[in-house]
């Protein structure tokens, strides 16, 4: 089988597109640099002698080189794991105008898995996006009005934490996403699901903690476990005989649990599917 993975150039990603090739799957590593990608490669490879390694070069923050890329691959994947996502600062924008961590965590894969289900028609093919700790993300709703954090007062009183507020919005918004998406593609060879990697330290993510969220994430990085436990639930989720036909729904550690009520909301989902229909300038189709 032929997998995608987004973000697969370090950190979990890396781990996931490794597990893949170890199981035998064609993989498609997708960075934003061609150096990165081809050193990642090179890692996977020393582990895995006879990988099947394949390259993709793709800005994910920007919406065209999204477009371009969805539409390129080829051949087709049977599997789809969207991993990549940053914590960037409130006021980082993209050249294209859009808030950083909003476009790379939610429109990068808003625009890339509809336009491949749009490409695959009726499957087989496993599209598994990587959240976070639904316990941690349920405090932190997504804003219908301010998609973007325009209005950074609202994402708490400590500016060093608004950014890890933002990006738990648009892991919230991964949630919705993922569940709206299943729906569409109910009754079709299809299947989406969401998972928490875990909490996993040797990766960048946190590279922007400033004050005390830093010192906190110090403090924990002895206990927590490293990238190849955080690559165990989307790799198992993309390729186990157990989940296979099971859609729309979220698992942390292999085990299937309920998001907060403000993400399975049907009526909150379609307005976010069809705000981002209108941001990529796709159909807001229902
Ligand atoms: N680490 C944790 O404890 C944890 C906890 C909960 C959820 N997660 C989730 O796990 C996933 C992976 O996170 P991680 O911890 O492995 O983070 P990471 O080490 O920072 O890896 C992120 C990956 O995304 C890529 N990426 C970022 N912006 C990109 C862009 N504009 N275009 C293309 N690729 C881009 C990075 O590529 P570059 O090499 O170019 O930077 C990197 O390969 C994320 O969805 C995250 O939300 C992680």
């Amino acid at each position: 089988m032929r997998a995608v993975v987004t973000g697969a150039t370090g950190g979990i990603g890396e781990a996931i597109a490794r597990r893949l090739a170890t199981a035998g799957h064609s993989v498609v590593l997708i960075g934003r640099s061609r150096e990165r990608i081809a050193a990642a490669q090179r890692r996977i490879a020393a582990a895995v002698p006879d990988a099947d390694l394949h390259g993709e070069v793709a800005d994910l923050s920007l919406l065209a080189d999204v477009r371009d890329l969805a539409t390129r691959l080829d051949p087709l994947p049977d599997i789809a794991i969207s991993n990549a996502a940053v914590v960037a600062p409130i006021d980082a924008v993209t050249g294209e105008g859009l808030q950083l961590t909003f476009a790379t965590n939610h429109l990068a894969p808003y625009l890339l898995l509809r336009t491949l289900a749009e490409r695959i028609g009726a499957g087989p093919a496993r599209f598994v996006i990587v959240g976070a700790a639904p316990r941690a993300l349920a405090r932190v709703p997504v804003d219908l009005d301010d998609l973007q954090c325009r209005n950074a007062r609202t994402l708490g009183p400590l500016p060093s934490f608004r950014p890890f507020a933002a990006y738990g919005r648009t892991k919230n918004m991964n949630a919705m996403f993922g569940y709206a998406l299943a729906r569409r593609l109910a009754g079709t060879g299809i299947t989406v699901n969401g998972g928490h990697p875990g909490i996993v330290k040797q990766t960048g993510l946190g590279r922007h903690a400033r004050g005390g969220l830093k010192v906190f994430t110090n403090l924990l990085n002895p206990f927590v476990p490293g990238v190849d436990h955080g690559a165990d639930n989307p790799a198992w989720l993309a390729t186990a005989s157990e989940v296979e036909g099971v859609t729309g729904r979220y698992f942390v550690r292999r085990k299937e649990v309920t998001t907060a009520p403000h993400t399975t909301d049907v009526t909150r989902q379609d307005r976010l599917w069809d705000e981002s229909a209108r941001l990529v300038g796709l159909p807001a189709t229902h």
